[in-house]
């Protein structure tokens, strides 16, 4: 392995990677290899600003990996480490004011030597919630050391004004809109809206788009809603509405319809699920045209696909994602992707 090679790495959520290569291999990414939840590819600085324009990816960094790559080598070789520190912050100087080292051994003299490093060359501060994350860390055998090439994680989407507790993740939001067949639909519904993540995502990617439309039946969501899609540049494009999913509200019929379901934690928590969902089944079979598809977005799965199964739709496609949450427990929800039987 050649240890000076730099290489691009990206992080996603563990389940996501068909979606990841499909979007990379679209946009015409060189793959190199692949570990657990990341994608390796080819690196060269050109490529640095499409990558910030990723939508499946969780986080990205420029990277070296070798066997002589730990702490006491790169704290002799600082210019290493300096090499991914100069393609980060290049051209985005203003951006970076604090740096944080992740590594084992902190307090050693190597890492601290290696802080020392960085503080006097780039005239960071060193802080625990920093601009520039530096990693040095090891994978069996093989050192990595690395660079976040933003200071926020790519997931992490300008248009949020507000993190609204529930809300979903813009990454499996980008990917439960690119099982809706959004290329060739016209007409695209959220129900259970929240604070906008799936309408705005679809906006954004599918500017073919001519009707999108979210409802909610929570008035706090609903502004935090409006926020968001002002805040995307999205205001004449989506339209989102105050309406409760018993009550049937009419909004004519669409070619897909995407839904982040309630499912318990934060949100809903007395509600019955059981009479939600189904209300929410029987809405899609009258609001989806014969051709559409629902693609629906739950860790309560084995719930809604009782509901499905005796319903009016077929399953044609599940993908099972699994995330540690904010509680530090992990969540093991699914896609569902869903077609009206013929
Ligand atoms: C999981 S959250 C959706 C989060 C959203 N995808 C986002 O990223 O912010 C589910 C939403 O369903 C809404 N909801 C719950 N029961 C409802 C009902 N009966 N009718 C309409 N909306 C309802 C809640 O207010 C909540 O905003």
């Amino acid at each position: 392995m050649n240890e000076s090679e730099f290489k691009i790495k990206l992080s996603h959520i563990t389940g996501l990677r068909s979606v990841v290569l499909e979007e990379l291999e679209r946009t015409g990414f060189e793959i190199l290899e692949e570990s657990d939840e990341s994608l390796f590819v080819a690196f060269s600085e050109e490529i640095i600003p499409e990558v910030k324009h990723l939508k499946s990816v969780a986080r990205a960094y420029v990277v070296r990996q070798g066997g002589k790559l730990h702490p006491t080598h790169i704290s002799n070789h600082k210019s290493l480490l300096g090499g991914l520190i100069d393609i980060v912050i290049k051209n985005d100087k203003e951006h970076f004011k604090s740096f944080r080292i992740n590594c084992a051994g902190s307090e050693s003299r190597e890492v601290k030597g290696i802080s020392k490093y960085v503080h006097d060359t780039y005239g960071l501060e060193e802080k625990e919630d920093a601009d520039l994350k530096i990693h040095i860390i090891k994978n069996e055998d093989v050192w990595e050391i690395g660079v976040q090439v933003t200071p926020r994680p790519l997931s992490v989407r300008d248009y949020r004004v507000v993190n609204m507790s529930g809300a979903m993740d813009p990454t499996i939001a980008y990917t439960v809109n690119s099982f809706c067949n959004l290329e060739t639909a016209k007409s695209y519904l959220n129900v259970f809206s929240g604070s906008g993540t799936l309408p705005i995502e679809a906006g954004q990617v599918f500017p073919n788009l001519e009707r999108l439309v979210g409802f909610d039946n929570d008035k706090k969501h609903l502004s935090l809603s409006i926020q968001n899609v002002k805040k995307a540049g999205l205001i004449k494009k989506i339209q989102i509405k105050e309406a409760d999913i018993f009550d049937k509200p009419d909004f004519g019929k669409f070619d897909a319809i995407a839904s982040d379901l309630p499912f318990g934690m934060m949100i809903s928590k007395d509600e019955d699920l059981q009479k939600l969902y189904k209300a929410f089944v029987e809405y899609c079979e009258d609001k989806l045209e014969p051709d559409g598809r629902l693609v629906v977005y739950t860790s309560q799965y084995e719930l809604i696909e009782s509901i499905l199964m005796k319903s009016c739709f077929r399953i044609v496609r599940t993908l099972q994602l699994k995330f540690i949450t904010n509680a530090n427990g992990y969540l093991r929800p699914k896609i569902i992707v869903c077609e009206l039987k013929g």
